[in-house]
């Protein structure tokens, strides 16, 4: 993967752009995703919190819901691409913390829709940002799957 490509560098914006919309009056820690879905589609989504703070909706969840309530999966089904392939890339954006990977819910929530693609976003160490990419079964290599439970 070529970490300087233009796509995944607009991917990047458009979560910056997406995190711009969070809604976060608790943490204050605005985070954006943005997906590129098999059809290159992409959508995005920012983190939603709620006074019952275990009720926050991740960025990450939310982009992924966006391209399914868009039909993601019945296009996928309807093409017959596995829903293990549905997605290409994911871009994570955060403001402040060193890394831009996601948190271990949130893996497990984009696991159902498989671990082919690569999660990206930008490393902040010492005010220097850099891209940086791992594909996400680097994230998650011992997963829980659909196939322990059917
Ligand atoms: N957050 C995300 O949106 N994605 C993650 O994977 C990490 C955490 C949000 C949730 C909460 O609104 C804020 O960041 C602080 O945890
Ligand atoms: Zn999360």
């Amino acid at each position: 993967m070529d970490l300087e490509d233009k796509q995944i560098l607009d991917l990047i914006e458009r979560a910056k752009a997406a995190s711009e919309n969070a809604y976060c009056p608790y943490s204050n820690y605005r985070v954006g995703a943005a997906v590129l879905t098999f059809d290159n589609r992409i959508y995005s989504g920012c983190n939603v919190e709620n006074a019952a703070f275990s009720q926050t909706i991740h960025a990450e969840e939310n982009a992924v819901s966006q391209a399914i309530a868009d039909g993601l999966l019945v296009r996928a089904e309807a093409g017959g691409i596995d829903q293990n392939q549905v997605l290409k890339l994911l871009a994570v954006f955060a403001p402040r913390g060193k890394d831009p990977w996601p948190c271990c819910n949130c893996r497990q929530f984009l696991s159902e829709f498989g671990t082919a693609f690569w999660v990206v976003g930008l490393e902040k160490r010492e005010s220097k940002e850099k891209v940086v990419g791992l594909c996400f079964a680097e994230l998650v290599p011992h997963l829980f799957s659909k196939e322990d439970v059917l």
